[in-house]
């Protein structure tokens, strides 16, 4: 993607409006065409950009849908919140799933397939899954072919790690750093086609009577300069929401839900928000500091044999998963972990001991380099000595609900793929599989919008009745940067995440729930007390425009979670423990004007081909790994 100028390569020229707004009145006839101070809170001025797609986030899914646009011929605008090249994404660790069979022939895409439906606990999307786990092997040559530095095995393949639950080596990767280097290729490939970016933009609004998305409405993070974006296909791209939770393993200002509200204010379904993936090995402890509280150790740790003790040097896995042991299912290892601190048996840092020592050096270097670079900055040798971990928030199963062939959400011209979505990983997700995603159905969802683009998209017109949307955003925006309470974003956004982690944790049930919802009321009520210190460019406005998102996905997850009675996957209820055979529905919900709505609605069979690599029952047996 190459940098776009300030108002976008599509726009309709630099049309800058201020406006004194009478919020009594439609604002289009009290515009006054004078520059305001963007910065300052004062009068309202804004760009308009045009163009004939929109696609909201930078990472690997809107990375991958502009690719396929820009291929088709189709010049979308990215826009990130974040500069250039930087993205969630980077985050990403151990390894991207396709069934190449490079060091096991006898995988293929329907075991692949059959793997994710079982993690899944059978809630998944069929079609989801198949389109990913199909278009996968292609996805990964493409990546190849476009200069991805896969790790390679002494044949020239590209080379496959284990990783949890998974029936046969097939994680792909690039050291520890796969994301990195996914979006690294990705973005060469769109600067390539110059595709325009947008860095340091937010969203905060898209225009929608409930029916129709026909633009979006957002700030230059900068500037401060409110932004009119006027299109008639907007793409979500906006990552998950499991930064919400007080320990985390995502970058701290993404992944707060801000895709999920804004697709279900403007009139889209969301679904399974319940499913929230805790992954087994986040750092944990003193040693390491607050700062690295939660961050990653890769699943990599283990797939390359890495061990876990208890504080009694106790192999415990052995007494919760003797088959598949270290390398099982994310919340079979989560949920052990947990058990071990609670029942007393963890470090005195409240986590575990993970320990790779056992294998060589070299190796270890070789294969975790990131892990062993990060580890040795704050003076502990991987090589030599465990890592402490415990489970961390890392990744959100539910989303907004789409047709997979298409991205579609059910509002004409909004779409949403990656993160934002659910569907393909159901209950639970097989590590490796996110960023198999971004990359399968990306392409897919950006194909289906080139071929759906007519001549009038191209350089759509802007209505007086979308300036008078937009221009009441900005003054609510303007009203925000302008709170000045008592309560900081960053202080309710903590008890946020403090909320969540206790209450909607690896552990649930109806009491905590409900306690949850309780507390959440109050955080709602102040936010009338907000104090926001700086202006439409400080952090702390970021985070005051993050909160109401935030809020609105925490309510829907807590209630959702209160809603599904049964355990299953990565949601376990300890007043209802056993998995239901009538909740094998999905739980999809909508904002109606009395509030949220839930619907259930029930999860289609897999394909044949499908069906008989589940009958097969595939398994991983971890100790050929010994
Ligand atoms: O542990 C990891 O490297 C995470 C990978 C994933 O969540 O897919």
């Amino acid at each position: 993607m190459t940098k776009a100028p300030s108002n976008g390569t599509d726009t309709t020229g630099d049309e800058r409006r201020s406006t004194s707004h009478d919020p009594s009145t439609a604002g289009i006839e009290n515009r006054i065409e004078t520059e305001g101070d963007p910065g300052s809170g004062g009068d309202l001025e804004y760009e308009v950009v045009t163009t004939p797609v929109l696609v909201v986030g930078a990472g690997a899914a809107g990375a991958r849908v502009a690719i396929e646009l820009a291929e088709s011929g189709v010049d979308p605008l990215v826009i990130g919140k974040r500069d250039h090249g930087d993205a969630h994404t980077t985050w990403a660790a151990g390894g991207v799933n396709a069934a190449l069979g490079s060091l096991d022939p006898e995988d293929d895409w329907t075991i692949h397939a059959a793997d994710t439906f079982t993690e899944g606990h059978h809630l998944n999307d069929p079609d989801a899954v198949e389109l990913t786990t199909r278009e996968m092997p292609d996805r990964i040559r493409e990546l190849e072919a476009w200069g991805m530095p896969f790790d390679r095995t002494a044949d020239g393949d590209v080379n496959q790690r284990y990783f949890g639950a998974q029936s046969y080596r097939r994680t792909c990767f690039v050291g520890d750093r796969t994301g990195e280097a996914m979006l690294e290729t990705l973005i060469e490939r769109a600067q390539a086609l110059d595709i325009p970016y947008r860095e340091n933009v937010m969203i905060t609004r898209l225009l929608s009577d409930g029916e129709r998305v026909d633009g979006a409405v957002g700030f230059d993070m900068e500037t401060g300069e409110g932004l009119l974006f006027r299109t008639n296909h907007v793409v979500i791209a906006a990552g998950g929401f499991s930064a919400l939770y007080h320990r985390h393993s995502s970058r701290d200002d993404e992944n707060n839900g801000d895709g999920q509200a804004l697709a279900l204010e403007a009139g889209a379904r969301l679904m399974d928000l319940e499913f929230v993936q805790f992954h087994p090995t986040g750092m944990v402890g003193d040693r390491y500091g607050e700062e690295w509280d939660g961050r990653l150790v890769t699943e990599a740790v283990r797939g390359e044999g890495g061990r876990l003790y208890n504080a009694a040097g106790e192999r415990f896995m052995e007494r919760y998963s003797p088959d598949q042991m270290e390398l099982d299912a994310r919340d079979v290892v989560a949920r052990a972990i947990a058990r071990e601190v609670r029942e007393g048996r963890g470090t005195e840092d409240g986590g575990v001991s993970l320990d790779i020592s056992h294998r060589d050096d070299q190796y270890v270097r070789d294969r975790l380099p990131s892990m062993v670079e990060r580890f040795e900055s704050l003076g502990v040798d991987i090589t030599a000595e465990p890592m402490v971990v415990g489970p961390t928030a890392h990744y959100t199963m539910g989303g907004v609900d789409i047709d997979f062939r298409t991205g579609e959400t059910g509002v004409e011209g909004l779409y949403a793929v990656g993160e934002t979505v659910a569907g393909v990983h159901g209950a639970n997700r097989l590590g490796g599989n996110s960023l198999a995603e971004t990359v399968a159905i990306g392409k897919l969802v950006g194909d289906h919008v080139a071929t759906v683009l007519t001549d009038t998209d191209e350089d759509p017109a802007v209505t007086d009745g979308q300036r008078a949307l937009a221009e009441r955003e900005f003054e609510a925006l303007r009203d925000l940067a302008a709170s000045d309470g008592t309560v900081t974003p960053t202080e309710l956004l903590e008890d946020l995440g403090d909320l969540l982690w206790d209450h909607a944790g690896i552990l649930r049930d109806d009491a905590g729930l409900r306690e949850g919802l309780a507390k959440l009321d109050i955080l709602r009520e102040r936010t009338a007390d907000l104090r926001v210190e700086g202006d439409r460019t400080s952090k702390s406005f970021e985070y005051a425009v993050d909160l109401s998102a935030s809020l609105t996905v925490a309510e829907a997850m807590l209630r959702a979670a209160r809603e599904r009675t049964e355990s299953r996957g990565a949601h376990y209820r300890t007043d209802y423990p056993e998995t239901a055979d009538d909740w094998r529905v999905n739980l999809v919900l909508t904002a109606e004007l009395a509030g949220l709505s839930f619907g259930r609605r029930g999860v289609g069979d897999p394909s044949p081909a499908v069906r008989a690599a589940l009958e097969a029952d595939h398994q991983l047996d971890y100790h050929h790994l010994e």
